[in-house]
Parts: structure tokens; C-alpha cells; sequence
């Protein structure tokens, strides 16, 4: 196999010589200091960075892996780490600037930002009556509060599970029982496009017949009428202004449990990822300001939303564990025109910006030119998360966003992994477009060959494992440790000894470099958002007339994956009108799941096809949808005369 080429670039000089890690040699010392004192270079971190109530024993007991416990004996609070602990020296430095969809801007202070938390802390406990280990589900839009929210539970030891504000009532109930979740914090709505959008009803909704949930809790941010239900649901603007301004953080185990946040796997159910204090914070913080380099008067943007792992690691707990100052953004990227996150670089003196591919290429289609209208010279690093990125898309952010300046940070990780695994420091990595380049320092992260174990060769694909778990990998799957077990270490052994499996395939090239290209699963990356066929399936099997349904991904130009659903009917007597049939199908979804789930194409099928013992072909149905020629032996099928009927469908 040939081993691909691709242009390099090398740091620029200037940021460099001012980088917390400034070379290749550095960056090497740190890799060879944790493969020969694994526990020690872990031990030195946890020390350096996190400020402990009481310090821990012994840095990793790895005797039940993958169960595995780190920094044993340690007391912390994850809020003190993002709050407290910088008073001193940065209380009147802006924690979160948030600009709201309308332009409306606030700016928090780290002063300020301890009041809130501490008065949203003593609310949830004082008057919800919330306790230490006590699950509270967060459905809030791109809010400061949310924050707060977060920040509230980790102060009193609750466990937070945020669920995005796109889901459905029925995902967001699905995740409140799975949780038994105590409380819910929501807001009436918020802004989007100028218009105030709604979350309070879909809780209602959610909250409907039996349910764990005992109060609500809700903070008012667009004004727009919501029904109060007495006694379960309250005004956040209300209850907020009895409560002290000071309140104990909770002494916190390194191993209690920080959040729960829930993903899609290959089954039906989403897995509630478990997150614990210290691992997870430690990584956080180190990666933050390794990966983003952000310097004490510099001013990050994320883009992404709290209701995924980025916007939990990378707006929230990362940037705040630092002392950095964060921006928080209510709106859309295109809204009022595709210059609005340009606009706001220019306006806030933004110096590290960091944004998913699918954004990126919305902004190139829409916008192509928008960039050069503003001054974008404060921009030092710039990032993109989620899937992989395309060149095209990768070169027009390079030049026309980062002034051939810039070093781009293509991070990889996963909601499992809590903070980035392979990615270029922006000081030291010499970057290539679309690669995520090498394991971060203490990562020991590699491409294996899933039948043998063996580290592949240039060239060579395999599957991306990490091989010695790290104080942020997910401690479990809430509920359920079969599943923690099979989903994450069944697949890929190395010298005998399962290692975690991240489900993505991935190749090196002759640097050694580390290229990511995509699930080996039926997870599919749709605008960088991690779907499940199954769960889409299962979704569109609630529809009364249908039989049979199979989904798989589609490349899509603006989403990376695109949802296709090949659906059989259950009556055969033809389909009355395919448009009605389609749009009846997106409801059943838009109800189960939300419209990040919605099909882009939908085939009525007269079967599909499947072995004889009943298992559906997914790699047909894949090779169909995008068009690409059959290339599998169809004859042990149970009718292989289907492949050839769905075949000339698609093409219709
Ligand atoms: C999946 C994780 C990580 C936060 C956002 C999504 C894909 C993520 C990259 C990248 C190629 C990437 C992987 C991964 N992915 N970052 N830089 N290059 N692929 O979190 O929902 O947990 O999804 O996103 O397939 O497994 P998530």
C-alpha cells in the first residue's frame, strides 16, 4: 500500500518560542517521561495542577481494569478548581463572556462567577433539597446558567447529566429515568435567529405520567409564557435572589462521580458515559493548556454546545479549571450572515478559536469572503473537533481564517475519552491538513491490527486503541457494567490484555503520523454528532406501517454524514404517496429522537437484503446509498434478487 503524502507546515516561529511546549523535543521528553514513569509523570501532574483538600496515596490501582481508580485517598472539588482557587490572583478577570443570539453581551467576572454558582449551590440544596450523589438532568440552551448549573451540582457533590437542548421529550424522558434524575434544570427558551425558540414544554412533556423527577427548576430567558405546575416547578430568577453568596464546597473523592452525559452506541439505548472528579478535571485542564496554549490575557471561543462532551470539557470545565476566560455564544454561526463569528473574533480580540468540520464548511459555502471583512489578526490557534475534516475545508481555514498564520489544532477524541487523545501541539507539531497527528504526552495511544493486536505499519489501517488507561478515560456506563466492558474493551487485545477501543479506524503515514478515518461500528458522525443507526432504527420502527428499516450513513456535503433509511412497509399494496410516507417517518423521529435525527433519504424497499440466518447487510445498503458498485458475493442471500431491485430504486 502506498503510504500517502501530504504538505506539512511548520509552527510558527514567534509562537513557538513562547509555548508551553515549544518543540518536538519536548514534546518527546514528556511521551518517553510517561512510558517509563507512568504513575510518576501522573503523579507529578496531579500535584502541579489540581489543588487538593486533602492529597491523595497513590496515583493508579489498576488491579480491576478496565475498572480503574486513580490519585486513591485525594479530596477535591472540581468547582474550587475552576473557581475558588483563582480569587486571589484573577477574581476580577472575565470568566465567561456570553453573547446572546441578538447581540446582547454580559461579561462574568471569576468573582462574579463564584457568587452565581455558590447561589445556585445553595438553592439546589437548600430549597430542592439536592444531596451529594444525587442526579440532576440539565436541558438548558447556550446560557451563562448553564454553566452555573454544571458548576452548582460539582460544588455540592450532585451528579450533572446535561442532555442537548435539540433532543426530543422522549429522549430527554429516556435519559431522566435512566438516571433517576431528582431534578431537572431548564430555562423557558431562548433565541434563535431572532426568535425565541422553547425548552420548558418539551419538559413538561418529558415529565408527563411517572417520573423520578421532583422539582424543576427554571430560569427565564426569553420571557415567553410557560405553564407552572404547583409545587414540582419554580422561577430560578425568583429563588435566586434569597440565597447566600457563599457555600462549602462539598470534599469530594478523585473518584466520585463529576457527571453522566449521554451518547449513542450500537444498540437502541444511548449509554450514559460516566465522568469522575480528578482524572477527568486533570486531563481538562492539562489539555487545554497544552492543545490551546491559551496565555493568561487571551480571550478562547469554543463554538460548540454544552449539551456535548466539547462544550462540557472545552467551554466549561477546561478553560475554567485554568483560569482562562471563556466565551459563550447563544446563536447560530450564520446568523444575521456567515461573517457573525468573524464579527465576534474581531470584537472580542479572540485568540484561540475552536469549531466543528460541519461548521466550517457551512461558513466556506455561505461565506466564503467573510473572513477578510475583519480585523482576525488576534487569532493564534485555531481548532476543529468531531469528525474528519475535509482538505478543502482544512485549507480554506488555514488561509482565510488564520492568515497562513495559525496553527490548526485537529483534536481527536470522544465523549469516553473527556478531553483530547491525538492531536498537534500548536508550539511544537509540524501540522498536515485533515491528520490529527500523534498522542498527546501520557497518552499512549496506537493503531492496532483488531485479529492480532500488533501495532500496524505506515500505510496500514487498524483500529485506534489507547493501551494504558488515563485519569480521563470513562470509569463506566451508567447502570450497566457489562456494557462498559463490552462496548469499550471486547474488541482489540494486545499481548493477551484487552486495551480500550475508541471505534474509530485509523492509518499512520511514513512520519507516524495519525490519520482518523471513521467508526468500524454502526455509529455514524452526522455534523459531528455521534448517531446510532440502531437508535434511529428503533425510532423508526414506532411507525405503525412499518415492517422492517435499516440505516446507515451517506456522505453529505455539508453534514460529513448524512442519515439514509432504507424502510419496508408492512402493507405491500403500494405506497399511496411517498412525500406523506417520508414526512410521517421524520415525525416518528423528530418525536423519539429530535431533528438532529432526521432522514435525509428515505427508500421504500420491497425487502432488504439479508443471510439466510436473518441478518441484514449493512454493507450493501451502505455501498447502494452512496452509489458505489456491489462488490460482495450476493448469492448466499435469502433473495438475492432484492439487491438489484433496491439498487435501481436508488438510482431513480
Ligand atoms: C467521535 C466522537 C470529541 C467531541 C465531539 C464528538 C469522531 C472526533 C475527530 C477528529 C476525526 C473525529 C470520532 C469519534 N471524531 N474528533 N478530530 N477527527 N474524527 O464527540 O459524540 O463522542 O464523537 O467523533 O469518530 O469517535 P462524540
Amino acid at each position: 500500500m502506498s503510504v500517502e503524502t501530504k504538505p506539512v507546515f511548520k509552527p510558527n516561529r514567534e509562537f513557538s518560542k513562547n509555548a508551553r511546549i515549544k518543540n518536538m523535543c519536548e514534546y518527546q521528553d514528556l511521551q518517553d517521561w510517561a512510558t517509563e514513569d507512568y504513575e510518576g509523570y501522573w503523579g507529578h501532574f496531579a500535584k502541579e495542577k489540581l489543588t487538593w483538600m486533602k492529597p491523595f496515596t497513590n496515583v493508579m490501582d489498576n488491579q480491576n481494569f478496565p475498572f480503574v481508580n486513580w490519585f486513591e485517598g485525594g479530596k477535591l472539588n472540581v468547582a474550587v478548581q475552576c473557581i475558588d482557587r483563582h480569587l486571589e490572583s484573577r477574581k476580577n478577570k472575565a470568566a465567561i463572556i456570553f453573547e446572546g443570539d441578538r447581540g446582547d453581551k454580559k461579561i462574568i467576572t471569576y468573582l462574579e462567577l463564584y457568587y452565581n454558582v455558590n447561589q445556585f449551590a445553595n438553592l439546589l440544596k437548600n430549597d430542592f433539597g439536592v444531596k451529594k450523589g444525587d442526579r440532576v438532568v440539565i436541558y438548558m440552551p447556550m446560557i451563562p446558567e448553564a454553566a452555573y448549573a454544571m458548576l452548582a451540582c460539582a460544588r455540592i457533590g450532585a451528579i450533572h447529566s446535561v442532555v442537548f437542548g435539540g433532543f426530543s421529550a422522549e429522549a430527554l424522558k429516556d435519559r431522566i429515568e435512566d438516571a433517576e434524575a431528582k431534578v431537572v434544570i431548564t430555562a423557558d427558551g431562548a433565541f434563535r435567529k431572532d426568535k425565541p425558540y422553547m425548552l420548558k414544554p418539551v419538559v413538561d412533556e418529558a415529565l408527563k405520567g411517572n417520573t423520578p423527577v421532583q422539582k424543576v427548576l427554571v430560569v427565564e430567558r426569553n420571557g415567553e409564557d410557560v405553564t407552572w405546575v404547583a409545587g414540582r416547578d419554580y422561577s430560578y430568577n425568583e429563588l435566586i435572589k434569597n440565597q447566600k453568596v457563599t457555600c462549602e464546597a462539598e470534599e469530594m473523592d478523585a473518584e466520585d462521580p463529576l457527571f453522566l452525559l449521554y451518547t449513542s452506541g450500537s444498540t437502541g439505548k444511548p449509554k450514559g458515559v460516566q465522568h469522575n472528579s480528578a482524572g477527568y478535571i486533570l486531563w481538562a485542564q492539562m489539555t487545554m493548556e497544552w492543545v490551546f496554549d491559551v496565555k493568561e490575557n487571551d480571550t478562547y471561543w469554543c463554538t460548540a454546545d454544552v449539551g456535548w462532551i466539547t462544550g462540557h470539557t472545552y467551554i466549561v470545565y477546561g478553560p475554567l479549571a485554568m483560569g482562562a476566560t471563556t466565551v459563550m455564544f447563544e446563536g447560530v454561526p450564520t446568523y444575521p450572515d456567515a461573517g457573525r463569528p468573524w464579527k465576534m473574533v474581531e470584537e472580542y480580540k479572540i485568540n484561540q478559536f475552536y469549531t466543528a468540520p460541519t461548521a466550517i464548511r457551512v461558513l466556506h459555502k455561505t461565506g466564503e469572503n467573510e473572513p477578510a471583512k475583519y480585523d482576525l489578526s488576534s487569532l493564534k490557534v485555531l481548532g476543529t473537533v468531531g469528525e474528519p475534516i475535509d482538505p478543502p475545508a482544512w485549507k480554506w481555514y488555514y488561509e482565510a481564517v488564520g492568515g497562513s498564520k495559525c496553527a490548526i489544532v485537529d483534536t481527536y477524541w470522544q465523549t469516553e475519552t473527556g478531553g483530547h487523545i491525538v492531536s498537534p501541539l500548536p508550539g511544537a507539531t509540524p501540522i498536515k491538513p485533515a491528520c490529527a497527528t500523534l498522542p498527546l504526552p501520557g497518552i499512549m495511544g496506537e493503531i492496532l491490527d483488531p485479529e492480532t493486536g500488533r501495532k500496524v505499519g505506515a500505510g496500514e489501517s487498524g483500529y485506534m486503541c489507547v493501551t494504558r488507561p488515563w485519569p480521563s478515560m470513562i470509569r463506566g456506563v451508567w447502570g450497566d457494567k457489562d456494557r462498559f466492558v463490552k462496548s469499550y474493551f471486547g474488541d482489540v487485545k494486545k499481548d493477551g490484555k484487552p486495551v480500550y477501543f475508541t471505534g474509530d479506524g485509523a492509518n499512520y503515514d511514513a512520519d507516524g503520523y495519525i490519520t482518523i478515518t471513521g467508526r468500524t461500528d454502526d455509529v455514524i458522525n452526522v455534523s459531528g454528532h455521534r448517531m446510532g443507526t440502531a437508535e434511529v432504527e428503533a425510532a423508526i420502527k414506532k411507525h405503525p406501517n412499518v415492517a422492517e428499516v435499516a440505516v446507515v450513513g451517506k456522505p453529505h456535503e455539508i453534514k460529513g454524514e448524512g442519515i439514509f433509511a432504507y424502510v419496508v412497509l408492512k402493507a405491500d399494496d403500494g405506497i399511496a404517496d411517498e412525500l406523506e410516507e417520508m414526512k410521517a417517518i421524520n415525525k416518528v423521529i423528530q418525536k423519539e429522537i429530535g431533528n438532529i435525527a432526521l432522514c435525509d433519504d428515505i427508500l421504500f424497499a420491497p425487502g432488504l437484503p439479508k443471510t439466510r440466518s436473518g441478518k441484514i447487510m449493512r454493507r450493501i445498503l451502505r455501498a447502494i446509498a452512496k452509489g458505489e458498485a456491489i462488490t460482495q458475493d450476493i448469492s448466499t442471500l435469502e433473495d438475492p434478487s432484492v439487491v438489484a431491485k433496491i439498487e435501481a430504486m436508488a438510482k431513480k
